[in-house]
C-alpha cells in the first residue's frame, strides 16, 4: 500500500529571544525555579504564525529540492492561526505561491502529529506530495502577567515535505485520541489568553503521551526496546522524563530542545526533530517514535521508519 516518507524540513524560530531573567523582572518568577520545575531556559516571541510557517515551509522545500508547484497539498497544524477567517494555510499557500489546497488544522500541542497522520492517508488516497507545517504564535494569547503559563509558551514553527511512495513508507504505526472531558484543565476562550491547572494537564499528559506511544507502537509490530530517538511534544523535561520512564525507554534517547524554544504546540515536535537531524543524531533507517499530547486533551504518535540520509 502506499504511504510518506519525510524528504524536507525547515524551522522558523523569531528572532527576540526572551531569557527566564527578563521574565523575573515582569511576574514573581526566577530562572532556577522556571529551569528546575520546566527545563525552560529562553524562548522566542514574534512575528506572525503564516510568516513563521511560511519561513520554515520555504526551507522543508528547499532542503527536499522541491519546486512550489509540485506540491500537491498544504496542511498547517495551529492553535493560533493570524485571523479566524480565512485560514492561515491560505496565506501561506499565497506566500509560497503554491497551486493546491491548504486547510487549518488544530489539534492543539498534538497538531504536527495530527498533520503527518492526514497526510499518510492522503497519499494513500493519490496525492503525490505534501508540505506539512506546524506554526505558533502562542505569545499573542499568553497573559505576560500570569506568571502561570507566561514561563511556558512561545513561538515558532517546523515544517515537512512528504513524498508519496509505493511501499508502505515511513510511517509504520500511528495513534491519535481526544478526552473533550478534559477540555477546563487548558483552553484559550476567543478574545481571551490561555488558562491552565499546570498539576492536572501535567498528570494527565504523562498518561496519554505512554498510552499513545504504545499503541502507535503495537500497530507497528514494535517493541519499546526497538527504538532508536522519540520526539516529544516539547512542554516540560520533567513530562519527558516522566513519559519516557513509563515507556520504557532511556532518556538519553529523547530528542529535546526546549530549554531554548519553550512550548511552541504544534511547531514544538517538527521543531526539536530537525534540531536532531542538525545535531546528527538521526540517520536512514533509524526507528523514530515522535509523540505529542496537548489541550483537548489530544495525543498523537507514530513510529516513523527514517528513509532518507538526512
Ligand atoms: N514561579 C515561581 N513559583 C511558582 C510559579 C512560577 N512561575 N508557579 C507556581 N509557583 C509556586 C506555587 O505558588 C507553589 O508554591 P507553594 O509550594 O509555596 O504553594 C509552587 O511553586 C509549586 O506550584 P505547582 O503549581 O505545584 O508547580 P508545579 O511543580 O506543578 O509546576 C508547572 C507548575 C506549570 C510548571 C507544571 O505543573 C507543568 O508544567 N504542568 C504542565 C503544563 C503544560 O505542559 N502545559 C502545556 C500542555 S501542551
Amino acid at each position: 500500500m502506499a504511504g510518506l516518507k519525510i524528504t524536507g524540513w525547515g524551522t522558523a524560530l523569531p528572532e527576540r529571544v526572551v531569557t527566564n531573567e527578563e521574565l523575573a523582572k515582569q511576574v514573581d518568577t526566577n530562572d532556577e525555579w522556571i529551569s528546575d520545575r520546566t527545563g525552560i531556559s529562553e524562548r522566542r516571541i514574534g512575528g506572525t504564525t503564516a510568516g513563521l510557517g511560511a519561513d520554515a515551509g520555504r526551507m522543508a522545500m528547499e532542503r527536499a529540492g522541491v519546486d512550489p508547484s509540485s506540491i500537491d497539498l498544504l496542511i498547517l497544524a495551529t492553535t493560533t492561526p493570524d485571523r479566524r477567517v480565512p485560514a492561515t494555510a491560505s496565506t501561506i499557500q499565497h506566500q509560497l505561491g503554491l497551486d493546491c489546497g491548504a486547510f487549518d488544522l488544530n489539534a492543539a500541542c498534538s497538531g504536527f502529529m495530527y498533520g503527518l497522520t492526514a497526510a499518510h492517508g492522503f497519499m494513500r488516497a493519490g496525492m503525490e506530495r505534501i508540505l506539512i507545517i506546524g506554526a505558533e504564535t502562542l505569545s499573542v494569547i499568553t497573559d505576560w502577567t500570569d506568571r502561570n503559563t507566561c514561563i511556558l509558551f512561545a513561538d515558532g514553527a517546523g515544517a515537512v515535505v512528504v513524498d508519496r511512495t509505493e511501499d508502505d513508507g515511513d510511517v509504520l504505526g500511528f495513534s491519535l485520541s481526544s478526552d473533550g472531558s478534559l477540555e477546563d484543565v487548558l483552553y484559550c476562550d476567543h478574545g481571551g489568553f490561555l488558562e491552565m491547572n499546570g498539576r492536572e494537564v501535567f498528570r494527565k499528559a504523562v498518561l496519554v503521551m505512554e498510552k499513545a506511544g504504545r499503541e502507535a507502537l503495537k500497530q507497528a509490530g514494535l517493541e519499546a526496546s526497538d527504538i532508536d530517538h522519540v520526539i516529544p511534544h516539547q512542554a516540560n523535561i520533567r513530562i519527558i522524563e516522566a513519559s519516557m520512564k513509563r515507556l520504557g525507554i532511556p532518556m538519553d534517547k529523547a530528542i529535546h530542545n526546549l530549554h531554548c524554544t519553550g512550548n511552541t504546540s504544534s511547531a514544538s515536535i517538527p521543531l526539536a526533530m530537525v534540531n536532531g537531524i542538525d545535531e546528527g543524531r538521526i540517520h536512514e533507517r533509524d526507528l523514530v517514535l515522535m509523540v505529542g499530547f496537548g489541550a483537548g486533551m489530544t495525543s498523537a504518535a507514530a513510529v516513523v521508519r527514517w528513509s532518507v540520509e538526512p
